[in-house]
């Protein structure tokens, strides 16, 4: 538990038992001169001198804790590097919410029950003070996200308490950043505890009783169909990869309905397979493990109309996920099967294990038919090729809509849940085709680029919307090197989405 607020006191004149405060490489606290000034007065006069003793120079990922006593009371003095700042506003920006992160591991570590957090000044990292207030509280959350739930000796869970002291700035509003901050910190690391659960408990009937209990606690509309409905429709795609498992596959859409009259929509779409086999062409088994994570973009989709449904923005969204279990068994989808989709087109099946395409053709569809949305914007733990493309650290984003794109990438480098696109170049368009069927459900070997044909096949289920596609194959799950997120789900796409929607100018249609 981290229970944030805005401290309007100076630093020193919380009682509490840390502080925190963020060094540039070089040893310069960011703005805020006179706290610094106040510590050396307070506590220790020589503090650049222990510094140096210590080899703390202020670089990223570098933290350095001093004991000092206040009024007979022990009090720890945080000190974390945030590296050089050199108006490279976004790598400073994300290095300096790893800094956060190391901050608030610090704090759960050293038992530091509460402590205030001395915010850095304006207009460093390139924001206003709210929109860095916003930051931290979202990172301060994800931070502090651990997945204990099987745990059976869970370390108790301490409650720390985070001040932050943003200087004498009250007239500003940092009301809302702290709200909008929790619901999205809340919200990622919501998405986050989807896909850590393993496949023997989420599956695509209880992530759908997810997502209903989730739209009922927000108040939005929430619809669960399966298989039935789904041949009604003409789901060639969905019905193909649900046919081997024995659990039945569910349709969850979420609606949110915003107030004003005549807005917008942008209808999300996310991947959700609760687990992926690889169906009759079976993953070998070292490639199987972390399939439980393949559900991931409905993960996103899902926790995203959580948080929307309580920010209520002036856009409407509806957050559509097809949910299934890719598994062999006497009733898959068997290859050179040719399937038809909800939009009348075929598809040969050359590999079960290209089963994320399937299942979203339908739910591409199944947005611009029912909904009209303005903007389609997908998420799917795709490819493997993306992880080899871009790894952990970025999502690919394929579009042939520039100012979609532009968008989409300004936005995630602000966010930190960071975007890189990828061509989607007609050169690539011919490696889906197919001799028996519209098309084939994997490209041609000799075009490679698996990410980006894959996004090709998706291609042929949106036909006139604007449409964005998010591969999160490489960072649905982390390596420990991001010191907020640590390993495990990351929540990918739930930080973008929000600000996507929030930034998403209401007067143009
Ligand atoms: N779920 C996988 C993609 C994936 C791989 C995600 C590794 C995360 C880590 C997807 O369903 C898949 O198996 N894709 C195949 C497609 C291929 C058969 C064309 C792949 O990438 O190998
Ligand atoms: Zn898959
Ligand atoms: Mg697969």
């Amino acid at each position: 538990m981290i229970d944030i607020q805005i401290s309007e006191k100076k630093f020193w004149d919380n009682n509490v038992e840390g502080y925190i405060f963020f060094l540039k490489e070089g040893i310069e606290l960011v703005g805020k001169k006179e706290d610094f000034e106040k510590v050396e007065k307070d506590f220790y006069s020589n503090l650049k001198e222990i510094f140096k003793k210590h080899k703390f120079e202020g670089k990223i990922g570098q933290s350095f804790v001093l004991t000092a006593t206040k009024d007979k009371s022990l009090i720890q003095l945080v000190f974390v590097g945030i590296g050089k700042l050199k108006n490279r506003w976004n790598i400073e920006l994300e290095n300096f919410r790893r800094a956060v992160g190391t901050s608030v591991k610090l704090l759960k570590k050293l038992k530091i029950e509460n402590a205030v957090l001395s915010v850095p000044d304006e207009k460093s990292f390139g924001l206003i003070k709210p929109k860095l207030v916003r930051q931290i509280v979202i990172t301060s959350l994800l931070a502090e996200y651990e997945f204990t739930k099987f745990k059976s000796d869970k370390k108790e869970d301490i409650k720390i308490q985070l001040l932050m002291d943003v200087g004498s700035d009250e007239s500003q509003p940092f009301a809302i950043s702290l709200k909008e901050g929790q619901i999205i910190g809340n919200a990622t690391n919501f998405a986050r505890y989807l896909s850590d659960m393993p496949a023997n408990y989420m599956t695509p009937t209880s992530l759908g009783n997810e997502a209903k209990k989730i739209a009922d606690k927000n108040d939005l509309e929430c619809t669960v169909f399966g298989a039935e409905k789904a041949k009604e429709l003409g789901m060639g795609g969905f019905l193909s990869v649900d046919a081997g498992s024995e659990e039945e596959g569910k349709f969850v859409v979420i609606e949110y309905k915003s107030l004003k009259k005549d807005a917008p929509t942008i209808a999300l779409v996310g991947k959700g397979v609760t687990f992926d086999s690889g169906g009759l062409s079976l993953k070998p088994s070292a490639c199987m493990e972390g399939m439980k994570f393949d559900m991931s973009g409905a993960a996103a989709v899902i926790a995203t109309m959580s948080a929307i449904g309580q920010i209520k923005p002036q856009v409407n969204v509806v957050g559509i996920t097809p949910l299934v279990e890719n598994m062999p068994s006497g009733k898959s989808c068997k290859l050179n099967d040719i399937i038809t989709f909800m939009n009348g087109k075929t598809a040969e099946i050359k590999n079960t294990d290209a089963e994320g395409r399937l299942i979203l053709a339908d739910a591409l569809c199944y947005a611009e038919k029912f909904y009209k949305p303005d903007v389609i914007l997908d998420i799917a733990t795709l490819t493997g090729a993306c992880l080899s493309a871009l790894g952990h650290f970025f999502t690919a984003l394929l579009t042939k809509n520039e100012e979609i794109g532009t968008k989409l990438q300004a936005i995630s480098l602000v966010s930190g849940d960071r975007v890189w696109p990828l061509p989607l170049d007609d050169d690539f368009k011919k490696a889906v085709e197919s001799n028996v069927a519209d098309i084939s459900n994997i490209g041609l070997p000799e075009y490679k680029a698996g990410t980006i044909t894959a996004a090709w096949f998706l291609s042929n289920f949106v036909e006139k919307t604007k449409w964005a596609h998010l591969d999160i194959a490489g960072t649905a799950d982390s390596i420990p090197s991001i010191s907020y997120l640590g390993k495990g789900a990351t929540g990918a796409g739930v930080r973008l989405f929000v600000d996507f929607i929030l930034n998403y100018n209401i007067d143009k249609r």
